[in-house]
């Protein structure tokens, strides 16, 4: 037996023996996601082609677009299609490696999906330093959400110093880090986010001010702590929040469509801006971003993030939930305000 096993790298005989757990798309989701949208499956890892390599999955993250890539069609990338892995970001460790790029050992992150194992090509993968940050963080606040928070921010609402940031969703891993970016661009930081919980987390983590919109009035809120008007509204939750910024906007405001976590159920009737016409008043604008645009220039952000970690001037917050097979209920916490920070499944 031990002369069998020396045959074999320790990796080989790990895939040998366990199986690959994955979650499918079962149906297409109408409003919120219920268990029987997804199946879960084990299967056999097939062997390693040439350039190719192998990944233990530590982390799967849950990311609010995973409900969109859920629906039929194309947006900014097709659905995923009935019976396919679901697509996610998730990060793990080369346990074996038919690539010359790529080594045993060497931790990565990339759209790997649900999955327990996965194996690439390396296209799109990066390779994580666990020097600057944790492997739940390169998934969070030095991944794409982070880099959503960064150039959403910088780019598309050019904040100024002594200017007012308003950020909803504030709570969330890409409200949180555009809160913490803006104040440290010198600018009053506003938030909303769900639950005197959230709200005093924020508090203590930079922002100025924070609306409770379960229990408080928004536009009320905005009028007495905005009162020169919100110069950058960064969107993250669109409906009734979205109006109230539009209220109070400051002339040359920038409004920076990030999100609509209260729409996401209900794409076919998406709950227009009532109060668009403040954007005349205002002589401000409306722009959307999207995350992917910024690819090439990610190197840049996560040195600035990493850099205002580790002076001590951001902070981040991780949600952990245990097991592949809570996927599905997970992707509802997001929906239901459950998550506290950057939700994550871990295996
Ligand atoms: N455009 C891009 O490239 C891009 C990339 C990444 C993310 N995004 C967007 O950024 C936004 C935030 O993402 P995230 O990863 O940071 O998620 P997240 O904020 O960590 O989680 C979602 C949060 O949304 C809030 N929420 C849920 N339903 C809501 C509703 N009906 N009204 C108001 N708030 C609601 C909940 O917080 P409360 O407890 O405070 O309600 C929940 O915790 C999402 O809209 C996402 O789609 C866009």
């Amino acid at each position: 037996m031990l002369i069998c096993l020396k045959k074999y790298q320790i990796s080989e005989i790990y895939t040998f023996l366990v199986k690959n757990t994955q979650i499918l798309l079962a149906n297409r989701p109408e409003g919120m996601v219920k268990d029987t949208d997804f199946e879960k499956v084990e299967s056999e890892i097939p062997p390693l082609q040439e350039g190719q390599i192998l990944i233990k999955i530590n982390y799967i993250s849950l990311d609010p677009a995973i409900r969109g890539w859920m629906n039929a069609g194309t947006t900014y990338i097709p659905g995923v299609p009935l019976g396919g892995v679901m697509r996610a970001f998730s990060a793990g460790q080369i346990i074996k490696s038919k690539h010359t790029n790529f080594q045993v050992g060497q931790y990565v992150e990339g759209l790997l999906g649900a999955t327990s194992f996965a194996i690439s090509d390396g296209k799109g993968l990066k390779t994580l330093d666990l020097s600057i940050g944790s492997i739940p963080q390169h998934l969070g606040i030095l991944g794409m959400p982070g880099m959503t928070a960064y150039f959403g921010l910088l780019e598309r609402g050019q904040p100024k110093a002594g200017e007012t940031v308003f950020v909803s969703g504030a709570a969330g891993v890409v409200g949180s880090t555009v809160g913490q970016i803006a104040k440290i661009k010198g600018c009053k930081v506003v938030g909303s986010a769900g639950g005197k919980e959230k709200c005093d987390y924020l508090l203590a983590n930079g922002f100025d001010v924070v609306i409770d919109y379960k229990s408080q009035n928004i536009n009320e809120e905005l009028k007495k702590h905005c009162p020169e008007g919100i110069s950058v509204y960064f969107d993250n939750v669109g409906g009734d929040t979205l109006d109230a910024a539009l209220l109070n906007l400051a002339k040359g405001a920038r409004v920076v469509i990030c999100g609509a976590m209260s729409q996401y159920n209900d794409m076919q009737n998406v709950a227009g801006p009532k109060n668009y016409m403040k954007l005349v008043v205002a002589r401000g604008e409306m722009k959307g971003i999207i995350v992917f645009d910024f690819l090439d220039r990610y190197p840049e952000a996560i040195a600035d993030i990493s850099k205002w970690i580790a002076e001590g001037k951001m902070t981040s917050k991780e949600h952990i939930i245990e097991g592949i097979e809570n996927f599905p209920n997970a992707l509802r916490m997001l929906f239901e305000g459950k998550n506290f920070g950057k939700l994550l499944v871990k295996i």
